[in-house]
């Protein structure tokens, strides 16, 4: 087995984008620790990894809506030789927000919102000890692009891009690498997961998992932070973040009610 580069851990290894980062992260030279529930198919993938790509690969079967599990997950994520996280599992819960059940809504911020955060942090100390480490937050192309059913979902992933910007901007003095992947349709189980019956986009928008992850481990060695895969124009990224910029300059010029409003108090409110 030749020298390893570390221990890169990818939540929801057992289908998908997971299984794709996990065999590109083996292929460049780091061992495996892979996270999910169905342990057939998480046996499976550290088998074919650990043979193909002569790398040590754990597994550890866990349900990341459980706090014991999450526990579980987090103690590993505290040994000092993890170089790169994955924040990888997901799912949707989609459907008009009055139907998508109560636990699905649940499972979807527990997953997508909860143990994203809980890993970042359980990573953070050891990597910020050492002065390297990186933190892949895998988002969606919805964070940017809210839609109807799709309310929890669009929220979650708009969590993650925050979070992760938020994170980018406390760490840029560090050695640790925070980045936020937002990829568009791809061909995974992901739609079927969610309570889809059929993909709400058509062919020719989606893109394979491995070409996903090749797109962003390329964004990633190119120091891009912020990775929208299918993206074309990068310029259409650094208008909306001067938007951005600007309206918060603009948030941060007074703390009075606008005018717009106080106009309309004073004239004694609506008639
Ligand atoms: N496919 C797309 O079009 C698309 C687009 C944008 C973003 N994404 C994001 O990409 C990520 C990966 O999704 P995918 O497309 O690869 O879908 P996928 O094939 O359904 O994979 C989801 C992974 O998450 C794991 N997972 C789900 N619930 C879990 C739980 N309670 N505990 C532990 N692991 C859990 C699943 O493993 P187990 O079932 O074995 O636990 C599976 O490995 C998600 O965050 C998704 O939001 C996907």
């Amino acid at each position: 087995m030749s020298y390893s580069k570390g221990v890169a851990v990818v939540t929801g290894a057992s289908s998908g984008i997971g299984v794709a980062y996990a065999e590109r992260l083996a292929a460049r030279g780091y061992d495996l620790v892979l996270v999910a529930r169905r342990e057939d198919r998480l046996r499976e993938v550290a088998d074919r990894i650990g043979k193909t790509a002569d790398r040590k690969v754990e597994i550890l079967i866990a349900d990341l809506a459980q706090t014991s599990d999450l526990e579980r997950v987090e103690a590993r994520l505290s040994n000092d030789d993890i170089q790169i996280l994955v924040n990888n599992a997901g799912l949707g819960a989609l459907g008009p927000a009055a139907k998508v059940s109560a636990d699905a809504l649940d499972r979807l911020i527990k997953i997508n919102v909860q143990s994203l955060t809980r890993l970042t942090r359980a990573v953070l100390p050891g990597f910020l000890a050492r002065n390297s480490g990186i933190v892949v937050n895998i988002a969606s192309m919805i964070a940017v692009m809210p839609t109807p059913s799709g309310a929890g979902y669009s929220g979650s992933k708009a969590y993650v891009l925050n979070f992760s910007r938020s994170l980018q901007m406390e760490l840029a003095k560090t050695g640790v690498i925070v980045q936020a992947v937002l990829p568009g349709p791809v061909r995974t189980e992901f739609f079927e997961a969610s309570g889809m019956t059929a993909a709400p986009f058509p062919d020719e928008l989606f893109m394979s998992a491995d070409q996903l992850a090749d797109a962003a481990l390329a964004a990633l060695d190119q120091g891009e932070l912020v990775c929208l895969p299918s993206l074309q124009d990068l310029s259409l990224w650094d208008t909306y973040e001067a938007a951005r910029v600007a309206l918060s300059r603009a948030l941060m010029q007074s703390g009075q009610p606008a005018r717009r409003y106080s106009a309309m108090v004073d004239a004694g409110g609506p008639r």
